[in-house]
C-alpha cells in the first residue's frame, strides 16, 4: 500500500478508498499480532478510522470487507481518466482521438463486461436467431449481467426491456435510432414486454424549455419511436411529466431510490455541483425507477422480481450503475444492460452526434437534398488530399465518418467488406464512398418519414395508455 496520510484520501475514488481501508485494516492486525508499540498501533487505528469515514462520506455506505463498491466507481471524469482524455457522461462525449472513444478502456473504467464471441454465440444458440449486425460488428460492445438474462430466458423465467429518450428537440437524429432499432430486434427475438421512458422532466430541468414545450417534444419523439415498428400489444411508452401523476407505484419506487442515494454519491457519479438545482440532483431516481417491475403494476401485476434489460448507448450507464447499487437494498433485482458505442458526429468521431448542433447531425426530418449536402460538405474523410495520393496510398477507414456510418446502416456484410478493401487500397475514392452512404441513408430516412406520417394521435394515445400488455404475470 502507498503511504497514505490522514487527509490524502479526499482525492481517491470509492474503489481506491475501499482498497486503502482494506490494506490499512491488515496493517493494524499485523501490528497488533507483532505486539508493536502502542503509539504505532494507535496511529494506524486513527488512520483506519479516518479512511473508513472518508469511504462512508464518498459512498454513503459503511465499509464492508469483501464488498467493493463496484457500481459507484466514478465516471471517466475522475482520477481514472488521467492517462487519456476521453470524457463520457450522459451529457458530453469528447475525445481527442480521431478513431473515437477507446471503448476497451471505457469497459475497464466503468467496470462492465465486453460482449465477446462467446456471448454472441450464446445469444444465437439460445434465441435461434442470427445475431443482429450491431452485435456482429461490435456496435453493441459492452454489457452487465446479460448471461443472467439468457439463463432466465432458457429457464422460461420472464424479463422485460426498458429504454428511453430525453426529448430535447422536435427532431431526433439518426444516432438516436441505434438503441431503438436494436431494442425492436430484442423485443422480436425474445418476445418480451417493453417500456420506453420519455424524460421530458429531465429536458425541462437541463435545457431552456418550458414544461409544455418539453411535453410537446416528447409526443413528437414518440411518433418517431413508434415509426421504428414497435408492437403496440407489447410496448408501453410514457412521458414522465404525465405518468408520474398517474402512478402511485412509480412514485413510491422513486422515493425509495431517493432515500438510498446521498448527495455525495450523485455528485461523484454525475458531477453535480452545489449550484445545480435540486430537480437535477433528484432526477437520477426518476430514470432509475422504470428498472423495477413494480413501477408498472398494470403490466407486471405488482410482481417485484421480474428482471429488466436496458439497451442504451454507454453514456447512460452512470444512471444504471447507481440503480444497480440501490436495487438489492430495496429488494429488487439489478437491471442488466447492453451498451452501444456512439454514432459519431459528421465532423469526426471525437464527439457523438448531437441534436443541438444541426451540422453535426443527420436528422430524421432531413430531405434527400439536405442529407446529400451534409454528407458531401461535412462528413470527415479518411481519404488523401489528391486523387493521385489516394490511389497510391489508399484511405483510412478507421477515421472516415462515411465508412463508420455504413458500419451502422449497411446491412450487407460482404458489400461492407468490399468497400473497406477498395477504400483502403485506394481503388474507391472518397466521393464514391460518400455516394454509397448517401444512397443508403436517403431511402432509409424517406421510409422512416413515410411510416411516421401514418402515426395518428390515436396510436400515440394507445401506446401511452397504462394498460395490460399481451403477457400474463
Ligand atoms: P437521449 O435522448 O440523449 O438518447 C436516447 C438514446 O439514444 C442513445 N444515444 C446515442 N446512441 C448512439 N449514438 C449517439 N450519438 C447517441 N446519442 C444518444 C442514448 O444512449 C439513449 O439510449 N436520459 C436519456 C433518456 C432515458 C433513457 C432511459 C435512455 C431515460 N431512460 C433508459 C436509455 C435507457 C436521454 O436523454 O437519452
Amino acid at each position: 500500500m502507498a503511504n497514505v496520510q490522514i487527509g490524502d484520501c479526499c482525492s481517491l475514488n470509492p474503489l481506491e478508498l475501499y482498497e486503502q481501508v482494506t490494506a490499512q485494516g491488515e496493517k493494524v492486525r499485523a501490528l497488533k499480532t507483532e505486539k508493536a508499540p502502542k503509539d504505532e498501533i494507535d496511529d494506524a487505528v486513527k488512520l483506519l478510522l479516518s479512511l473508513k469515514l472518508s469511504y462512508k462520506t464518498s459512498t454513503g455506505q459503511e465499509y464492508k470487507a469483501g464488498s467493493p463498491p463496484t457500481d459507484f466507481t466514478p465516471v471517466s471524469n475522475g482520477p481514472g481518466s488521467t492517462e487519456d482524455d476521453d470524457f463520457v457522461d450522459p451529457w458530453t462525449v469528447q475525445t481527442s482521438n480521431a478513431k473515437g472513444v477507446d471503448y476497451d478502456k471505457l469497459i475497464v473504467r466503468f467496470g462492465s463486461s465486453k460482449i465477446d464471441k462467446d456471448l454472441i454465440n450464446r445469444i444465437e444458440r439460445v434465441t435461434g436467431h442470427k445475431p443482429h449486425h450491431f452485435l456482429r460488428r461490435g456496435i453493441f460492445f459492452s454489457h452487465r449481467d446479460m448471461n443472467q438474462i439468457l439463463d432466465a430466458y432458457e429457464n422460461k423465467k420472464p424479463f422485460y426491456l426498458y429504454t428511453g429518450r430525453g426529448p430535447s428537440s422536435e427532431a431526433m437524429h439518426v444516432g438516436h435510432l441505434i438503441p431503438f432499432i436494436f431494442t425492436k430486434w430484442l423485443q422480436e427475438v425474445f418476445n418480451v414486454p417493453l417500456v420506453i421512458q420519455l424524460t421530458d422532466d429531465e429536458k425541462y430541468l437541463w435545457k431552456d424549455l418550458t414544461v409544455e414545450k418539453a411535453y410537446q417534444y416528447a409526443i413528437e419523439n414518440v411518433k418517431d419511436i413508434i415509426a421504428c415498428g414497435f408492437d403496440v400489444n407489447k410496448t408501453f411508452i410514457f412521458s414522465d411529466l404525465h405518468y408520474l401523476g398517474q402512478s402511485p407505484e412509480f412514485y413510491k419506487n422513486i422515493v425509495k431510490i431517493q432515500k438510498h442515494v446521498t448527495f455525495n454519491q450523485v455528485k461523484g457519479i454525475f458531477g453535480f455541483t452545489d449550484s445545480d438545482c435540486i430537480g437535477k440532483i433528484s432526477f437520477p431516481a426518476i430514470q432509475a425507477a422504470p428498472s423495477f417491475s413494480t413501477s408498472f403494476p398494470h403490466i407486471f401485476n405488482s410482481k417485484k422480481d421480474i428482471q429488466c434489460l436496458i439497451p442504451c448507448a454507454i453514456d447512460q450507464d452512470p444512471y444504471f450503475r447507481m440503480t444497480r447499487d440501490v436495487a438489492p437494498r430495496i429488494g429488487y433485482p439489478k437491471p442488466a444492460l447492453l451498451h452501444s458505442i456512439f454514432f459519431p458526429a459528421l465532423q469526426g468521431a471525437q464527439t457523438k452526434m448531437s441534436a443541438s448542433d444541426p451540422n453535426s447531425s443527420i436528422f430524421l426530418t432531413d430531405t434527400p437534398k439536405q442529407i446529400k449536402t451534409k454528407i458531401n460538405k461535412h462528413a470527415f474523410s479518411g481519404g488523401k488530399d489528391t486523387v493521385e495520393e489516394h490511389r497510391k496510398y489508399g484511405g483510412n477507414c478507421d477515421v472516415d465518418v462515411s465508412y463508420m456510418y455504413l458500419t451502422f446502416f449497411l446491412e450487407d456484410d460482404d458489400k461492407l467488406e468490399q468497400i473497406k478493401q477498395a477504400y483502403t487500397s485506394g481503388a474507391l475514392l472518397t466521393g464514391e464512398l460518400k455516394k454509397t452512404l448517401i444512397e443508403t441513408l436517403q431511402p432509409m430516412i424517406a421510409t422512416h418519414q413515410q411510416r411516421r406520417k401514418q402515426i395518428t394521435e390515436e396510436m400515440v394515445k394507445e401506446f401511452m395508455t397504462p394498460r395490460k400488455l399481451a403477457f400474463d404475470f
